[in-house]
This record gives C-alpha cells, structure tokens and sequence, in this order.
C-alpha cells in the first residue's frame, strides 16, 4: 500500500514538473515573437499592444513647445501605458520647415503608425496632412497652431487641441486695464504700446494681438499703436524690437504688449539696458507663464503673463489620440483655458 502512496505521488510531481516545463516554454514563445496587433490583449507589460503614435513639432527650439512636448511623452509613457498597452512615442522636429514636416508625417504614415499629433510649421498644411492620412486611414490629432474649420470637416478622424487665443490677448489688456491708470503710466492720456507678434501667420499672434488691445478700447480707454512688429516668437527678436522702440520712443512707451513670455523675456532685457523700470515708468506684459516669466511677476520686474497650460494641453490631446485610436467619435475642437497671472 505505501509503495503503491509513493509511486502515485512521484506520479503526480513528475505530471506538475512536466506541465511547468511546457507553460514556461510557450510564454517564451509569446514573448519572443511580439504581437502588435490590436487582438493582442496579454496581460503582462511584455505581452501588451503596442500603438505607435508618431508626434510632430513645428521646431523643437521654442520653449513652450519644448514643455508642451516633454509632457506629452510623459504623460503617454507614465500615465497611459499599461500592462495591456504601450504607447510607443516618436516625437520629431519640423525644423520650422513645412516641406520637410510633410516628408515626416508621409514617413509616419509609411510606417504604419497608428495615430499622429502634428503640431503644424503652416496651419495651411493641414488640408494637405489631412488628405494623406485620411488615405492611410491613420487619425490626425493637431496640437497648438489651428486650422481652419474647413479643413477639420475635411475628415472624421481629424481633431484640433488648443487653446482659445481670444481669451489670452483679453486677459493681457485686462492685466493693464487693472493697473493704475488703466497703464497710462506717462499720464498723457492714452495708453501708448508696443506690440511685439509672434509668427503672424499664426492664429495665436493674430489673435493675441486684436484682442489685448480691444480689451482696452471696449472699455473705452484711449489707444495709441507706436511699434507692431513680428519677434515669430523668439527671445533675441523681441530684445532687437524693444530695445529698438525703446530708443526711438523713450519715455512715450506705457506697455510692452509681448504674443508670449518668450519674447517678452528679451524685451525685459531692453528694458532693463535701457535703464527703465517695470512696475514704476513702463508696463510689460506676455502670454505663457514660463517658469522664468512667472518668477519675474513675482519679483515685479513683468507686470503679468497669461497661463497657456501646456499640461492641460498635452494631456488632453493624447486622450484625444487615444480615443481616435480606438475608434470612438471625435469632436472637432478641444479647448483648454488660459489662466491670468499677476503678482
Ligand atoms: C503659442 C505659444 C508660443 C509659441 C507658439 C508656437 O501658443 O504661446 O510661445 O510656442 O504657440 O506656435
């Protein structure tokens, strides 16, 4: 009897050995020859779906780009992907080169990936980009520069994030309106202002530009337009065009209107050469909330800046890919607030 106990337990250890051996084996297998098909529901990291997501930046050297983007590839790494799905993020610079942005998204669209962020050189290329990803049947997510209504009803599986520039240039010329004065700092009657634009092809620079001014004239203060020049949204260009009005118009300068904090760092810089004081005898004012920008609001060296959440943004169009990913209905627009900031 106890041999018989013996051999039926040898039996039963050699049968569990054997059935361990050859489950090892097959999720080896599994492993070795990884699935990227959209069947492929494994619920181990290594046996996840991968979904390619192929990002484009207009140029990589923009500061509120280069935050917009590092969050985005965060938050597709850290907080999307999971045990049954990895995002597998591609970001590339445009090099503020349509031609070779285009020549990007057509190499996207070769390999097969599965949904693509473009942050547009041109807001016009978006009718080209649409058609060449509609024909690939791969959904376009555009990010920060918006195209025309037309082109986003060109396809189903096109959606824009952004931000409503309205409201950033009304919430600059109302940081002003608050001031003493209204910002008529030389006290002559009317606000006499500088406007350094961003690239002005851009809705964000139209808009940003119209708006902080008729924030003022809507609520009848008195206007007077010295400079309005284009800095494309760039540090060293809105040092050149404020240290240029600073020398022609002097002390006839109450506001430094600035399409972002960008250029509205190189105009503190001006201000500063040119031994004039923010907060005392001119007022400076951007859009973005950079780090550096807000720190100097702090110190009251920028009068203000508008919060353009670049977190709020990255955020919201990778979900919006997501859900383009996974065939859900779009809608066309995604709008995140800007948020006013002053000391
Ligand atoms: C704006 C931002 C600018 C610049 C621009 C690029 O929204 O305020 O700093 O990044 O986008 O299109």
């Amino acid at each position: 009897m106890k041999r018989i106990i013996v051999f039926l337990l040898s039996l039963v250890m050699l049968t569990s050995l054997l059935v361990g051996c050859s489950s090892n084996k097959s999720d080896t297998a599994d492993n070795g020859s990884k699935d990227n098909t959209a069947d492929n529901t494994g619920d181990t990291a290594a046996d996840a779906k991968v979904v390619k997501v192929g990002v484009t930046i207009y140029k990589f050297d923009d500061n509120f780009m280069t935050l917009y983007r590092q969050e985005l590839e965060k938050y597709f790494k850290e907080e999307l992907s999971n045990d049954e799905v990895t995002y597998e993020v591609t970001v590339v610079d445009g090099k503020n080169d349509q031609a070779e942005q285009t020549n990007q998204i057509q190499t996207f669209i070769a390999d097969k990936y599965d949904v693509i962020v473009a942050n547009l050189v041109q807001s016009s290329a978006a009718s080209t980009v649409i058609n060449m990803c509609k024909d690939a049947d791969i959904p376009v997510v555009f990010i920060n520069r918006e195209p025309t209504t037309e082109d986003l009803d060109l396809w189903d599986k096109v959606a824009y994030v952004g931000a409503d520039a309205r409201q950033s240039g009304t919430m600059q010329g109302e940081i002003v309106y608050d001031l003493p004065n209204n910002g008529d700092v030389n006290g002559d009657g009317k606000v006499s202002y500088v406007m350094v634009m961003g690239d002005p092809e851009n809705v964000d620079a139209q808009y940003r530009t119209e708006f902080s001014v008729k924030a003022l004239t809507d609520k009848g203060v008195a206007v007077e337009e010295l400079v309005k020049q284009r800095g494309d949204w760039d540090q060293a260009k809105g040092q050149e065009i404020t240290a240029a009005a600073l020398t022609q118009f002097g002390n006839g300068i109450d506001v430094v209107f600035c399409n972002n904090d960008a250029m509205a760092l190189g105009a503190h810089q001006a201000i500063q050469a040119a031994g004039r004081t923010v907060g005392t005898d001119i007022y400076l004012v951007g859009v973005d909330a950079l780090d550096e920008v807000v720190s100097y609001v702090e110190s009251g060296e920028i009068t203000g800046t508008v919060l353009n959440d670049h977190v709020g943004q990255a955020k919201t169009a990778a979900d919006v890919a997501v859900k383009a990913v996974n065939g859900e209905t779009l809608e066309k627009n995604y709008t995140v607030d800007y948020v006013k900031i002053t000391k």
